[in-house]
């Protein structure tokens, strides 16, 4: 069924009180996205009509985190409650036959869910359909009162329940649809006769059968989609099942995970074929892997690009980079952003990249930091290596040719170029350019004092102790100077 007829409202104007938060609660994350982005992801498959977004509080930063996903706001300032927002949203809403509705703040719901409600409201000639929860816990929640074993008397919100009514453990989920044409008159009856002075749009159920209009409702198999966001502990439950659902995603498609539960990897990402990922990894943004990589423990990759066989070893960090085929880093390997290693390259412990772009099979494997730095293949980058990028106003880069071999501790200061096949010495401050081919030595010339070494420890021997040194000595010790300042 085409739902040219439908629009759907996503309520996401409050505040959240509960949560105890200077962030709007719909702009918290779970499952590495916004709980307002989840909602209207979820909703997208019902190809409606339109997709209106109710904002209020913070209403310019919850308009950008739903931007890019095709859907008009509205606002809604001061928020006066959910049936004031459907009030605001109406012009927004148009005349189209049906709204589907949603808080912004229950992102587990399913889209299959969604599309059963919507048929369930088409196939019932319903005023108003609610997808409901029978929960052990119903607490916080507005209760269903029931008409008969398929329609809905009224909703009653947690504030307003009798004792009796406080038993009842079906709880209106926030999602209906809805028949406009019913639901207008039947919100202009609505009172804001509650406590927080609100305008409810769970009242405008009791006053559509009030009329003699029918309201549905529809219990959700699984209670979890429906669980909103109202404290912290909810947005953790939430996290967790939504890093659940993703990795089992990825073991479906041959991915092992080990300890699973201790992997955290965001919605984007993907994962090749047999790659291996070990426990308390972590995979964010729009990671992509290839086949058969290994991601050991403790690794942390965002926005990373890895070919087939690339070997993160355990605890290194690689943010937006590209890492070929066959390429191994880590331990204790840092990529910072824009970084692109050729096939083969060789990252070790304690190596520090920054914008860099370093050539097939090219090593560095100990103690370094490459940053604007061009390197060619086959090359090889000594312990210590340091390009100096900064003068402290402006980075400069280094270019290092194909086959350099680099001396350990040598510092390149940029600009500089080590042309193809050169070799620059241990130690080296390199400041000018290396020709290709030659053999660049930029320290200072060794001296060699024999036997300075033990004639120094023997006078300072003697000074600090004169007594044992008495009977070899002929003439009387020098005073050591740290003797004559007592
Ligand atoms: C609401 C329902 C309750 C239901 C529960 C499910 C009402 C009166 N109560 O209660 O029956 O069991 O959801 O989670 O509707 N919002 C606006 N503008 C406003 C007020 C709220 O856009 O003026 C938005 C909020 O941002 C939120 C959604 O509406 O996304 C629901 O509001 P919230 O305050 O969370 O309602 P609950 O008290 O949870
Ligand atoms: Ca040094």
């Amino acid at each position: 069924m085409p739902n040219s007829d439908l629009a759907i409202v996503v309520l996401a104007a409050g505040k959240g009180t509960r949560l105890k938060s200077g962030l709007a609660k719909v702009l918290h994350r779970a499952g590495g996205r916004t709980l307002v982005e989840h909602v209207v992801r979820a909703c997208r498959a019902l190809a409606a009509k339109k997709t209106c977004v109710v904002v209020g509080y913070q209403a310019d930063d919850v308009a950008s985190a739903v931007s890019t996903l095709d859907v008009e706001t509205v606002l809604q300032n001061p928020q006066r409650g959910t049936g004031h927002a459907m009030l605001v949203a109406r012009r927004a809403i148009g005349k189209v036959k049906l709204a589907l509705v949603l808080p912004g703040d229950a992102p587990l719901i399913h889209t299959e869910t969604l599309k059963a409600l919507v048929q369930a409201h088409r196939a019932g000639n319903a005023a108003a359909t609610l997808l409901t929860a029978v929960l052990d816990n119903p607490s916080g929640y507005g209760r269903v009162l029931r008409k008969s074993a398929t329609t809905v008397a009224a909703i009653v919100e947690e504030t307003q329940l009798t004792d009796e009514q406080r038993t009842i453990n079906e709880i209106n989920s926030s999602i209906y649809c809805f028949t406009l044409e019913k639901l207008w008159p039947a919100l202009g009856r609505v009172r804001p006769d509650n406590k927080h002075r609100e305008l409810y749009l769970t009242d405008a159920i009791a006053h559509m059968v009030a009329n003699g209009d029918t309201a549905l409702a529809q219990i959700a198999t699984d209670a979890q989609e429906i669980l909103g966001c109202n404290t912290r502990a909810d947005l953790a439950e939430v996290d967790r099942i939504f890093r659940e659902r993703k990795r089992a995603a990825l073991m479906n498609a041959g991915v092992t995970i080990q300890l699973p539960e201790t992997v955290l990897i965001d919605p984007d990402v993907a994962v090749g074929e047999d790659t291996v990922i070990e426990p308390c990894v972590q995979l964010l943004g729009k990671t992509k892997t290839g086949a058969r990589c290994t991601i050991r423990t403790g690794s942390v990759l965002s926005d990373a690009t890895l070919g087939d066989n690339v070997i993160i070893e355990p605890h290194c960090v690689v943010a937006s980079s590209r890492l070929d085929n066959d390429v191994i880093i880590g331990p204790f390997a840092r990529l910072r952003p824009e970084n692109h290693l050729k096939p083969g390259v060789r990252i070790g412990n304690f190596v520090e990249l920054k914008k860099s772009v370093v050539g097939e099979g090219t090593k560095a494997m100990h103690l370094t930091y490459l940053g604007d730095a061009r390197i060619g293949a086959k090359a090889n980058i000594g312990a210590g290596t340091i390009t100096c990028n900064y003068d402290g106003f402006h980075k400069y880069p280094t270019t290092i040719g194909d086959r350099v071999f680099i001396g350990s501790d040598t510092a390149l200061v940029a600009p500089v170029r080590v042309g193809d096949g050169a070799y620059v010495g241990a130690g080296s401050t390199v400041t000018e350019n290396v020709p290709p081919d030659a053999l660049a030595v930029a320290r200072g010339r060794q001296v060699n004092k024999p036997g300075w070494a033990a004639k120094n420890r023997r006078e300072l021997s003697a000074a600090e102790n004169p007594q044992s040194h008495a009977h070899k000595r002929k003439t009387k010790p020098r005073r050591s100077r740290k003797s004559r300042r007592r």
